[in-house]
This record gives structure tokens, sequence and C-alpha cells, in this order.
């Protein structure tokens, strides 16, 4: 069991934490009809196939998500949830693409999200960042243009990251968007290796030039690979009740986690979508650490590399440590 709680959370999207108690909430609210006969029946299709399976499910659900104050009552839960389980630094996911394709303003989103973690977080005692990821089965030319509405909107953007489908939509089609994100100074991260080839792991460090690599689990398929992670201390976020949800490894208990830790690699624990997968952060570290039989050792470790991974001033890591 784990004595310090974890205290870094990089890899959170926003829209995973809808609980189905604020959908059904929601819903209401906006006079929704959900095609679900009640909570248990939303709940009884949380049993995913994979990836592919989930994602229908989770872009569903955001249809009860309308108006800045929606944005604002998910994230308001998710900080008041984040805070119990021990979180005092956050970097949140947003797919801003998902609610323009089904016609919610982009201020709704922004205003929403960034409303609250300016609002809530700092009484929680929580640091926040906000991270907008493209969606890699829409084209590359409109994840640009998104980027460019939320430059112009002077959005309060950490970094843009690449999330949704990753099978057969590799990294490198997003160089432009990217680019520009790097010109802008924000931070860049994908998810890469979590059902794709590690061969995409590879790419997003090439191509897109990311910071951090979300999941990056497939990246063992390839020692290479492996020996530039460690040497590069490339961090990877790695979240493993979404793994197993998703079938991306069989059995918690065959996690590679443990396997990845041991060989060096920067690996840190998160939640991926909690409402969705049976846990937060701090549900997570307590489920593989059982699971693996992790160390006290492992588990600082597993603690720190979440630290220095974060995208924080050396005082906040310092304090986080
Ligand atoms: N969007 C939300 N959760 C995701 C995941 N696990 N992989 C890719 N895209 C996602
Ligand atoms: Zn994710």
């Amino acid at each position: 069991m784990i004595d310090t709680p974890p205290a870094v959370e990089l890899h959170v999207h926003v829209e995973g934490t809808l609980e189905p108690e604020l959908i059904t909430e929601l819903a209401a609210r906006n006079g929704i009809a959900l095609p679900y006969r009640d909570i248990e029946d939303l709940r009884a299709r949380y049993a995913f196939h994979d990836l592919a399976d989930f994602l229908a499910l989770y872009y569903a659900n955001m249809a009860v998500l309308r108006t800045a104050d929606d944005f604002a009552a998910m994230t308001r839960a998710y900080l008041r949830r984040a805070a119990a389980g021990g979180v005092r630094h956050v970097e949140l996911f947003v797919d801003p693409q998902a609610h323009l394709v089904r016609g919610v303003p982009l201020a709704a989103v922004v205003d929403g999200v960034a409303g609250a973690l300016a609002d809530d977080a700092p009484g929680l005692g929580i640091t926040t960042g906000l991270i907008a990821c493209f969606l890699r089965d829409r084209p590359p030319a409109e994840a640009v243009d998104v980027l460019r509405a939320l430059l112009a909107a002077d959005a309060p953007l950490l970094g843009i990251g690449l999330d949704s489908a990753e099978v057969g939509h590799p990294p490198g089609g997003f160089a432009e968007v990217f680019a520009l994100a790097a010109e802008a100074g924000l931070h860049r991260v994908a998810h890469a290796g979590e059902e794709g080839p590690a061969a995409y792991v590879t790419e997003a460090l090439d191509v897109l030039g990311v910071e951090r690599i979300d999941h990056g689990i497939r990246s063992l398929d390839d020692p290479e690979l492996v020996d530039r992670l460690v040497r590069d201390a490339v961090p990877l976020t790695v979240c493993p009740l979404s793994n197993v949800r998703l079938r991306c490894t069989p059995d918690l208990r065959d996690h590679p986690l443990a396997t990845m830790l041991h060989r060096g690699l920067r690996v840190s624990v998160h939640s991926d979508d909690p409402a969705y997968f049976g846990g937060y952060v701090d549900d997570n570290h307590r489920a593989v650490a059982a699971a693996l039989g992790l160390t006290r050792d492992d588990q600082a470790r597993l603690a720190h590399h979440a630290v220095d991974a974060a995208f924080v001033s050396a005082e906040r890591a310092a304090e986080l440590h």
C-alpha cells in the first residue's frame, strides 16, 4: 500500500471525468433525452472491447455538455475528486474539436474549463495547466484552424496534445500544428504506443518534437527505442486501469509498468478517463502497486518521475517532490 498519496496528474481527459450521475444531471438540465434507462443501464455499457469501442461512448456522452456552465461543473467536480485523492498539480486534457463538431462554441469550452480551473483549483491547493488535444482521426488542417482560433482567443493553454483513435493515424500528419504550437511557446505531448505500434512513438518524437509520450507501453516492442527513451529521459505517462479496460494489456498483473520502470524508463502513473475506467490517479497507484507487487522505492520513483515530467517551475517541482 502506498503511504504517500500521488501529487501529480499529467494524463487525464476532462471529458473522461464525466461521471454517470453528472451525465444524467446535465441531460436533465439541458432537456436532452439519453439513450439509457438509468445510471445502471449506462454503467452496464462500460465494458469495452478496445479503444474505438470506448471512444464511441465517450464522444456520445459529451452531448450533455452544451454551455460554459456545463463544462465548469464537470471541471469543478473533477478538481474536488482530485484534491480528495491527494493531487496537488494537474495538467488537464480537453478535446475542443469534439465539441466544435457538435456546434458548441469554442468559448463555451475554454471559458467553462479554464474558468473553473482558475476559480476553484487555488482553494483546493492544486496548481493546474490546460492542454488542448487534437483528434488524430480528423483532418490535420482542422487541428491547425482550431489552434489558430485558440491562440486568437488568448486561451490560457499550457500545451497541446494528440489523442483519439490511434491505429491508422500516425502522428506525422500533424507536423504543422505541432510546429505552430512550438512557435507559440506551448508544450507538446502526444498519445502514442497505446494501441498503435512503437514506430508511432518514434515518429511523435522525431516529427512532432513532443516532450512527453502519453501511454507509450508498446515502446517495449522496440529495444532501440527503449534505449533512446532511457538515454533521453523521455517521460511516459502510463494509465494502468485504462490499459486493462481497453484491453491493451490482458490483466493488471501482466501490465508492463514494472518492466518499464526497472528498464530505466521515466514512467509515471495516471488515470486517463477515470469515470470510465474504474479509478482516479490514487486508485491507479493503489491497484498497480498491489497487482505488480511494487516496492516502496518503486512507488517513490514513479511519484518522482511524475513531478520531473510536469511542466512546472523548479520552485513548484521542489514543493511537489
Ligand atoms: N481520448 C480519451 N481517452 C483516450 C485514450 N485512452 N486514447 C486516445 N484518445 C483518448
Ligand atoms: Zn489519454
